[in-house]
């Protein structure tokens, strides 16, 4: 009986691998250790209260319990309780009786606690084997230790005892929310201490052991977010014979003396039913031999049970030890010599001892798979435990703990008494059962609020539809809300285009300054570009003079600086801005060796401008996180130019000022002449698309087609989406640069729909359902969901321990509940946004398609923008939208590579061949 260490350490191997088997939904069906979900996915957090009943059956002892959690935020429980006998022919008997017997004692309890006018929810702390699908039900896979009731078995013991409560109808009025195996109690108890424990032990009458496993390795439950607790049912390892090599012939005869010869192997040789039992028959085996009481036999030695773990125990008490031991040999009729009591007490010692090395084996192993599940090197946790053996044995805690530390040096261990049983444990259980179920329905409303209905969506294509026919009429344009602002860009690069051209891109994430060489006929671009940022004294528009200096390298700006798209970064002045971003063209020029050169210029400004030829364009208004002061009103090309005069260093021509969508369209329409819609899905929302000449009122001209610059951002400033609105959307306008300004653009782009998350977080966090209910003043900062941490959280490669790090990195103390409910936030947001984007672009391929009188339409949509292409599903669902709403358009979705500088290039091209035309002309 003596295992060495590397016995233990295989030992623990072996366990190790029947976890895996008994999780695995193929090998599960074979495996003698069953690794139970037992659908209990969150440790108490304190704020579980309320007053519940509690029955605890299955250990040494039955009780029945009231449970009062306190309220408060203070962690305080009060218990009462009754102890019952559980007599065995009631255990032992007709299952029908042992479930009417439980309920006849839970309302003697209710009488003498006078509860019976109370409806109070119960928790059922069972301490057998069961098969659960959810938290209330659990079907009794086979009767352990001293109980074999007959009936019971491959039934669900939630129903036996509802229906056992019906006889006390009058009386009984409670309702069965939680069944918890005696492991998970215990876990539970502790856990509400110490919220490191995510481990439960019992070893008492029976052994075993539960713990918190991630979700994605329970293949027999759906999901794979956050964690759920399995119930081992470690008792059972061995009954494959996966231990035949370190089972004795004491085992074999103690298994078969047994009511469940060939089962629960493992619990045979460790547990207090058995413990006894094990030394007895030892002792039988050596008096037999003439090794001990001088050869005589005492018939109590023959008596199965006679020696009991409480025997066990006092002989190995430290001091007391040989004299209990000569007492109890004594009571058995033995007369003991000195060398005798000795002897015997060396038996116990090593029948417990190898007890608990095969408990800290077993142990082991687990914490090892939390170590391993985590990915860390050293792993901080509490395992909360109970049981008559551990509790009352002088040596038994000390042993385990020390064996459990030496198998598993890389793991610091507490190890925490469950002094109150399982009961309060059951009751958080029941508890955190309720709070979830009140919680997820406030959550699922907050939820719902962002999921769209088709009609809903077919009502938004068909109010866009209204608003771009708008937008193009004269008498209605003053009034749109979707500007339609004609580009005077009429025909796609036919690769006759060539030429040096410098491109300026303003207004996205990054600010870049680019060179882009076109060569004919090859249709090759090559660029050269460098990102700058714009300093914040400009970006927040202090009012000092920039200084002379150098422009600013993205690279050496730091991270959290990005360019300008926060909210709240406001008023540059329009000298500082444009005189920077032509400071930033001279170091481009000194960069590329290209000091002095004259080069055509093409603007990237993405923002709303109302041109009246390709080189001029008034700026409407600001949006996103621009707000420059004396811009508005104003040509930015004029700006530009003086800027460069006030320089007076280079000249540069400013041939042509484009918005990033129409960029965005040229880039890809170079490669695709199909392409005829721009779409920018990136810090701003917006749309460009070819639209007959004919239907554009406000340009002279009936002939060919113009690019229309939608700025459909703007849609829904008129209230038009109000319907769909939420409070959200409302909370992120109001504290945006442009109150009641591109409502579409606030539901839908990069910018805002991190401060949607936000504020819903906010939201979910003072209903109590998030962070514990602490606001940090993180969650108050503006902006800190920036595009790329959304599509992080959101990718589904990431375990949620990777999301919870994420947040964590944010400043966001997050458990993995909340992560899973943050994720679940993000989802919601991103998806409307996706969809609404959909309906928008629905609509437009709609018009084309109706306008051409074509049956189908065949069409190339060009996007840019870090949503479409960080977010992991945004582009999918923007996708499956446009083809449900608008099914007789095949869209297809190119993807510009290379930015809207190139397509500015390619404009410039163009206007710059025509002007010369002009000129000779
Ligand atoms: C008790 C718990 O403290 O310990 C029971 O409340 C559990 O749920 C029991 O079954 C296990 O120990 P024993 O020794 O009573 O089987
Ligand atoms: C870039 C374009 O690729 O995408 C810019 O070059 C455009 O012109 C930008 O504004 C849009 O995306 P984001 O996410 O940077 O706003
Ligand atoms: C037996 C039961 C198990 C219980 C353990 C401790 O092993 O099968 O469910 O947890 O005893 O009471
Ligand atoms: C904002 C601007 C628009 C731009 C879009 C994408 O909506 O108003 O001009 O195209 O952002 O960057």
């Amino acid at each position: 009986m003596r295992l060495s260490d590397e016995t233990l350490l295989d030992i623990m191997a072996r366990f190790q691998a029947e976890m895996q088997k008994g999780l695995g939904k193929d090998t599960n069906p074979t495996a003698s250790v069953k690794m139970l979900p037992t659908f209990v996915r969150a440790i108490p957090d304190g704020s579980e209260n309320g007053e519940f009943l509690s029955l605890d059956l299955g250990g040494s002892k039955f009780r029945v319990l009231k449970v009062q959690v306190s309220e408060e935020g203070k962690r305080n429980v009060q218990m009462e309780s009754q102890f019952y006998p559980t007599p065995n022919e009631i255990i032992r008997g007709n299952g029908t009786e042992l479930f009417e017997y439980v309920a006849d004692c839970l309302a003697d309890f209710m009488r003498t606690k006078e509860l019976m006018q109370k409806k109070l929810p119960l928790g059922l702390t069972f301490s057998f084997p069961c098969k659960q699908t959810k938290l209330e039900e659990g079907v009794l896979l086979s009767w352990t230790k001293k109980f074999k009731a007959r009936g019971v078995q491959g039934t669900d013991v939630v129903s036996s005892l509802t229906n056992a409560m019906r006889k006390h109808k009058q009386d009984l009025d409670v309702d069965i929310l939680a069944l918890v195996n005696d492991t998970v109690g215990t876990m539970m108890t502790c856990a509400y201490d110490d919220p490191y424990c995510e481990v439960g032990v019992i070893i008492g009458t029976g052994t075993n052991a539960c713990y918190m496993e991630d979700m994605s390795n329970i293949e027999l439950v759906e999901g794979d977010e956050g964690r759920m607790c399995i119930n081992t049912e470690w008792g059972a390892f061995g009954d494959d014979g996966a231990l035949e090599d370190i089972r004795t012939e004491f085992d074999r005869e103690l298994d078969l003396g047994s009511l469940n010869p060939g089962k629960q192997l493992f619990e045979k040789m460790i547990s207090g039913l058995y413990l006894g039992e094990l030394v007895r028959l030892i002792l039988l085996k050596m008096a037999k031999a003439g090794l001990l009481f001088g050869g005589e036999k005492s018939s109590a030695l023959h008596i199965k049970g006679k020696i009991e773990t409480r025997h066990v125990a006092a002989m190995e008490k430290y001091k007391e030890g040989l004299a209990n031991t000569r007492e109890i040999l004594t009571d058995l009729g033995l007369e003991a010599s000195e060398a005798d009591c000795v002897a015997v007490q060396h038996v116990c010692t090593v029948v417990s001892f190898r007890s608990a090395n095969l408990c800290a084996a077993a142990l082991a192993a687990i914490l090892t798979r939390l170590r391993e599940n985590k990915k860390l090197v050293r792993l901080r946790t509490t395992v909360g435990m109970d049981g008559t053996l551990y509790k009352i044995h002088p040596q038994y805690p000390k042993r385990l703990h020390k064996v459990v530390r030496k198998l598993v040096p890389n793991c610091d261990v507490r190890f925490l008494l469950s002094e109150s049983g399982s009961t309060k444990g059951a009751a958080m259980v029941t508890a955190v059962a309720s709070r979830v179920q009140a919680q997820r329905k406030q959550i699922d409303k907050v939820l719902a609020l962002f999921r769209l209905t088709r009609e809903q969506l077919v009502g938004v294509r068909d109010k866009m539809r209204v608003e771009l026919e708008y937008g193009l009429k004269r008498d209605t344009h003053p009034l749109a809300t979707v500007k339609m602002l004609p580009t005077y860009v009429c025909g796609m690069p036919d690769g006759t285009e060539k030429g040096k051209f410098l491109a300026l891109d303003l207004g996205g994430t990054n600010f870049r300054v680019l060179l882009v060489k076109i060569r004919s006929g090859r249709r090759s671009v090559r660029m050269y570009n460098k990102i700058f940022a714009i300093p914040l004294e400009i970006m927040q528009g202090t009012g000092e003079e920039v200084n002379a200096g150098q422009g600013v390298p993205r690279s050496e700006v730091p991270a959290c600086h990005p360019i300008q798209c926060r909210p709240g970064m406001t008023a540059a002045l329009s000298l500082q801005l444009f005189d920077h971003i032509v400071q930033c063209i001279a170091d481009f020029l000194d960069y590329m060796g290209l000091k002095g050169a004259q080069l055509p210029l093409g603007f990237t400004f993405s923002f709303p401008c109302r041109q009246a030829s390709i080189d001029k364009g008034t700026l409407i208004e600001w949006t996103k996180g621009f707000k420059a002061t004396d811009c508005e009103g104003e040509d930015v090309v004029d700006m530009l130019r003086e800027a460069i005069k006030r320089r007076n260093e280079f000249d540069l021509d400013i041939v042509a000022v484009v918005n990033d969508t129409v960029g965005t369209m040229m880039t890809c329409g170079y490669e695709d002449r199909n392409c005829e819609v721009g779409l920018i899905a990136g810090t701003g929302s917006n749309m460009c698309y070819m639209e007959e000449m004919r239907n554009i009122e406000l340009v002279e001209g009936d002939e060919g087609k113009m690019c229309i610059n939608t700025e459909w951002g703007g849609f829904g400033d008129n209230g038009c989406l109000d319907d769909i609105r939420t409070q959200y959307d409302k909370e992120v306008d109001e504290g945006s640069l442009n109150p009641g300004k591109q409502r579409y653009e606030k539901m839908t782009s990069g910018m805002y729909l991190g401060e949607i998350v936000r504020q819903i977080l906010i939201d979910l966090t003072k209903q109590g359902l998030l962070f514990r209910g602490q606001i940090s003043e993180r969650l108050r900062t503006r902006g800190i969901f920036e595009t790329k941490f959304l599509s992080q959280i959101e990718s589904d490669r990431l375990a949620l321990l990777q999301v919870r790090r994420i947040l964590q990195q944010l400043g966001l103390d997050s458990t993995c509940e909340d992560s899973i409910v943050v994720k679940e936030v993000c989802g919601a947001v991103s998806r409307r946004a996706a969809e609404l984007y959909g309906a928008g672009l629905a609509a437009i391929v709609e018009k084309r398609r109706e306008d051409q009188g074509f049956e189908h339409l065949k069409i190339t949509v060009g996007v840019d923008g870090t949503l479409y292409k960080l977010h992991p599903h945004f582009s999918r669902i923007l996708q499956e939208t446009v083809k449900e709403l608008a099914p007789r358009c095949d869209v297809t979705f190119m993807l510009s590579e290379d930015g809207s500088g190139k397509g500015a290039a390619l404009i410039t091209a163009v206007a710059k061949r025509l002007q010369q035309a002009r000129r000779e002309k």
